[in-house]
């Protein structure tokens, strides 16, 4: 398979093995020889099914090929794709080849986030069997024009029972390994921060068993040939659109190869398919650039924004949110909700979002999670919303959907609901409980409860939090038996809940949220398309969060809110927040005219810059893991308007500090705000533009480019 950009190779040899042979840069001819022929080897035999001792074919063996499908329980030490055991028998895989089909489209799915507009996009699909087990894999393989990537699809359906141990999304072999590992680690406030380590011998393992993709590491990393930089070297990046905790591994073996595998954290868990039944498993994206890590998250924003992320129609322009939670917590009622909106349309914000603490009991975090109706001792709902939209403002609404306090009325009713054993001490997290997301009827009374509240009153956003980790989990409903399903059906069974909501109430535009940034994915963004990106406003620190979150994510999708953290006055936080979906968590009430006045400028530029943000393309021109300062520039598509942000970390001084562009047209000349003269895309992109002497800690230089009308 190819497109303009990248080939995809594989054959099915005469074992009928799917061998993998190239994923990189388009080319027009392959030698597959060079691939295959591993040279001599005196354990190329195996046993037939006749009894007689027979040679594998083509050059293949199990061990050392590069493949898609990485067998189990044939010596394959790299890792394998699945594991399925059934009451007679081994448990283990191999998968052949059966049959194929090429359709154009992309592949649909029932209970997974997957993607919108399928455009040029052309799909394989392969049916290969584990005929021991008669266990189907419908692997499928989609390209799309324009975007430098592959995805992958999977789908086991069983003839017999089978209990699935391991089912990942994605299996790639690599024939070197010379490689960079770049990944993203992190904690709550703390969020993805850029890792990058040489692969070795072994295996290396990312991922969590927190039941949300988390914190702690995004599902999404890249391998990058040695000395590869933003605008150079060759880059790999995997992704992977599931919300629940995952895997990933990277194996480096003894021939000199590397395997990388992604998928559900196997950790514990087990599936059982009845006979007919099929189980999909989430899709994963391979993408890949010839020149660098800038040009692989541009490709992968336009796909991103051409085939994951919606906004509803009425959120095309990107209206200025202010959220409570900072300014007040819980501590509110009707009046005071009344001024803070007042204050803040004067602003000129447009989205008043109310965020925790207007339902059940709830004026701390002890009580009330899963009472989904409005506490009338604190707010006046209906008059709050009219308030705020005859002031011209859209209004929102905060949910965590998912939990239960055990202080409330659905816990004291339904203590079953709970993801957990009662009988033994479940351990609460901010006093709290998961719901048990695998039984319907969980679905079903979180469905009635938001959708009640979402009918009765004029909502227009909602925010959807998620604030513990699974922690140990037990579920109910699914009792032991079944306890192995436990993360992946509660991860479904939030994606049925959300859909279900979702596609209820278009108009709405739903932002993604887990204590901050602990479910930031692209299974997620299929649903709600803005995630708040970490709880941190301290705009130093979301300096590293955003810059690493845009590797993988468009900023259209990251919620960048400044906060009343004093460590930048408010022009140089807004400076920071414009990148992204600008918002304010602060009580407008408490600022000073200055503050006001610095706050207002950055509206009017967020503004005039939201389309240009939203939809252009991202240069990282200083990276501050590595340099003593950050950068981003972004520039429209038509390359004649951009935005340029240059922020200090230590102090220093410096005679000589040009930054050079990119992007631009070289031969237009661009006015550049706070210069004098215009000066042409060739030089500002070939000499720069000098950012001379004292730099003060986390001094800001903002600049807004425009092309000159010829
Ligand atoms: C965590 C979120 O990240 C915050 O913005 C806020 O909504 C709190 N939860 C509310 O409990």
């Amino acid at each position: 398979m190819k497109n303009d950009f990248v080939s995809y190779l594989f054959l099915v040899n005469k074992e009928r093995v799917l061998q993998h042979l190239y994923f990189g840069k388009s080319v027009a001819d392959f030698d597959a020889f060079s691939f295959t022929n591993l040279g001599f080897d005196w354990s190329k035999t195996y046993l037939s099914k006749t009894g007689e001792e027979k040679q594998y074919e083509d050059g293949y063996y199990h061990d050392r090929s590069l493949l898609e499908v990485p067998s189990f329980g044939y010596g394959d030490e790299r890792g394998a794709l699945i594991i399925a055991r059934q009451a007679q028998g081994s448990s283990k895989t191999l998968f052949l080849y059966s049959s194929h089909r090429i359709y154009d489209g992309l592949p649909k799915s029932k209970t997974l986030p997957s993607f919108k507009n399928a455009g040029s996009a052309k799909t394989l699909e392969i049916v290969l069997e584990d005929e021991a087990k008669g266990l189907k894999l419908v692997l499928s393989f989609s390209l799309i024009d324009g975007f430098a990537g592959i995805i992958r699809g999977q789908k086991l359906i069983a003839t017999k029972e089978t209990d699935v141990l391991r089912a990942y999304s994605l299996a790639f072999d690599l024939p070197s390994s010379d490689y960079k590992l770049t990944h993203f680690s992190g904690d709550w406030s703390y969020e993805r921060r850029l890792i990058e380590e040489k692969i070795e011998p072994g295996t290396k393992v990312l991922g969590n068993t927190t039941g949300r993709s988390s914190h702690e590491e995004n599902p999404f990393f890249f391998l990058s040939e040695p000395g590869s930089e933003e605008e150079n070297g060759e880059v790999y990046g995997f992704s992977f659109l599931y919300s629940g905790s995952w895997k990933g591994e990277i194996n480096v073996a003894k021939f000199n190869s590397t395997r990388i595998l992604l998928g559900i954290n196997d950790s514990s868990f087990s599936y059982r398919l009845m006979p007919k039944e099929e189980m999909e498993l989430p899709f994963a994206l391979l993408c890949h650039s010839s020149s660098g890590f800038g040009p692989l998250s541009r490709n992968l924003h336009d796909f991103e924004r051409n085939h994951i992320i919606s906004f509803p129609s009425s959120y095309l322009a990107h209206p200025i949110l202010i959220n409570s939670w900072e300014a007040c917590f819980m501590d509110f009622d009707t009046a005071k909700l009344l001024t803070f909106a007042k204050e803040a349309r004067m602003m000129g914000t447009d989205l008043f979002v109310l965020d925790d603490g207007w339902f059940g009991e709830r004026n701390d975090d002890t009580s009330s999670l899963g009472d989904w109706y409005v506490n009338t001792k604190k707010v006046d709902m209906e008059k709050l919303i009219s308030y705020v939209h005859e002031s011209g403002m859209k209004f929102g609404l905060w949910f965590e959907p998912e939990m239960v306090n055990p202080k409330s009325v659905l816990f004291k009713e339904h203590p079953e609901f709970a993801l957990a054993n009662l009988e033994e001490e479940p351990d609460l997290s901010r006093h709290q409980l998961q719901l048990d997301l695998a039984n319907p009827k969980v679905i079903n009374y979180l469905y009635d409860a938001i959708e009640n509240i979402l009918s009765k009153f004029d909502i227009d956003y909602v925010k959807w939090d998620h604030n513990r980790s699974r922690g140990t989990a037990y579920s109910p409903y699914l009792k032991n038996e079944k306890e192995g399903e436990l993360e992946y059906r509660n991860t479904m069974g939030y994606y049925e809940l959300l859909s279900r909501l979702t596609s209820k109430h278009q108009n709405i535009l739903f932002e993604g949220c887990a204590s901050g940034g602990g479910r930031y994915d692209l299974g997620e963004l299929f649903y709600t398309p803005q995630i708040w990106c970490s709880d941190e406003t301290d705009p130093v620190q979301r300096l590293f969060i955003q810059y690493s979150t845009s590797y993988a994510y468009p900023l259209v999708s990251m919620g960048t809110h400044i906060s009343k953290n004093p460590i930048m006055d408010y022009a140089s936080k807004g400076e920071i927040a414009l990148f992204g979906t600008y918002g304010l968590e602060l009580d407008p009430t408490k600022l000073s005219e200055k503050e006001k006045e610095e706050i207002r400028k950055t509206m009017d530029a967020y503004r005039r810059l939201s389309p240009l943000i939203a939809e252009g393309d991202l240069y990282r021109l200083r990276n501050p893991y590595h340099d003593n300062s950050f950068c981003l520039l972004v520039i429209n598509k038509a390359k004649s308007q951009g935005v340029f942000l240059y922020v200090n970390l230590l102090k220093e001084n410096a005679r000589y500090r040009y930054v050079k562009l990119r992007g631009l047209k070289k031969d237009t000349q661009y006015t550049l705000s706070g210069y004098e003269r215009s000066l042409s895309g060739e030089y500002l992109m070939n000499v720069g533009i000098n950012l001379y002497g004292w730099q003060n800690e986390f001094q800001s230089h903002y600049i807004e480019l425009q092309e000159v009308a010829k």
